[in-house]
């Protein structure tokens, strides 16, 4: 016991242990020894014995707990560096939505949000498609199972992030310069390039006097922003409804520079953005009047833009949830 009260550090403590306690250490001895003395003084001894033991056990471990716990706190260098934490990663979809949201808002635009179930008049008619119009048919999706107050199958998921101009226009009027990101649905069947689910970008400016020059160089300011400062743009007519006119805005390959390449399929180009001018339907749906506003309006596809950029090469990567492919990014 006195020599128990002596130890002061971790390695007295062991050296006691060692030497009274452990298997070969003098109380064992003690134990041992008494095989060699008489029945009934070795069952006197014994319990004696065994008495002294427990007590020193139960000793040492009290010197023992009280010492690591105060060694514990006497050991803790505040000054160590902290543990590292793993930080996650961005899917790539988010890393180019943040990287447009930088750009427009740096042009002054704000960032809307609208609603991923849609009605199938913010989907479809306001943008200048009727019930019953053909180009309906391209953008075929998921309707929800119940009917509005009119007895019409009126809500979907919507197919492009297109009924956010209008909600918009209704909400804040013009002039106005807003872009929007959001996930889009698509009743498709799903292969390598095909997606029920995948991500648009969107962007419309209203004012007086916005005109195609206004559209052609913010969409070169884009192109140069997502593909570099050598990109050029070329614009091509391409019907959309709620566009006149409406083009399909094209960027020259970043991979070949514009000589021809597989990513191309050889021609330079890269079909990236629908565009146009706002038609005055769609304005007027917007509660605006076409003739004193004018607007541009462009969309596209962040799923396939980083498909392109990132080099991947099946869609249904992004909504797999493997961490394997999120961890690249
Ligand atoms: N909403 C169109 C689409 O999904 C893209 C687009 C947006 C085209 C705005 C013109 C203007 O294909």
């Amino acid at each position: 016991m006195e020599q128990l009260n002596k130890v002061k550090d971790g390695d007295a403590l062991r050296e006691f242990e060692l030497k009274f306690l452990s298997r070969k250490g003098e109380l064992s001895e003690l134990m041992r020894g008494l095989k060699d003395v008489g029945v009934e003084l070795k069952k006197e001894l014994g319990e004696m014995a065994n008495e002294i033991k427990k007590e020193l056990i139960e000793n040492f471990e009290e010197v023992k707990n009280n010492f690591t716990s105060s060694a514990g706190v006497k050991i803790s260098d505040v000054s160590l560096p902290g543990k590292k934490f793993s930080d996650g990663h961005l899917n790539p979809i988010s890393i180019i939505q943040q990287e447009l949201e930088d750009l427009f808002t740096s042009l002054g635009f704000m960032i809307e949000d609208g609603p991923e179930l849609e009605s199938d008049y913010f989907n479809f008619t306001a943008l200048n498609l009727p019930p019953l119009h053909p180009a309906r048919d391209m953008q075929d999706t998921f309707y929800v199972d119940l009917k509005n107050s009119n007895g019409e199958y009126d809500l979907l998921m919507r197919t492009q992030t297109s009924p956010v101009q209008v909600r918009a226009m209704l909400k804040y009027g013009a002039p106005l310069k807003m872009v929007s990101t959001g996930r889009v649905f698509r009743n498709e069947a799903t292969d390598a390039r095909h997606e029920h689910s995948f991500y648009q970008f969107e962007g419309i400016m209203v004012g007086k006097d916005i005109n195609f020059a206004n559209l052609k160089s913010l969409l070169e300011t884009v192109g140069k922003e997502l593909f570099g400062p050598e990109t050029e743009l070329r614009m091509r007519p391409k019907f959309y409804p709620f566009v006149e006119p409406g083009n399909n805005g094209e960027y020259t390959c970043f991979l070949c520079k514009g000589k021809g390449c597989r990513v191309c399929k050889h021609t330079g180009w890269l079909e990236i953005v629908g565009a146009g001018l706002v038609h005055p339907d769609v304005l007027r749906a917007g509660g605006l009047d076409p003739e004193v506003y004018s607007g541009l309006a462009f969309g596209f596809g962040l799923n396939r833009l980083a498909m392109l950029k990132y080099n991947i090469n099946d869609v249904r990567l992004f909504n797999g949830g493997d961490i394997r492919f999120l961890e690249q990014f």
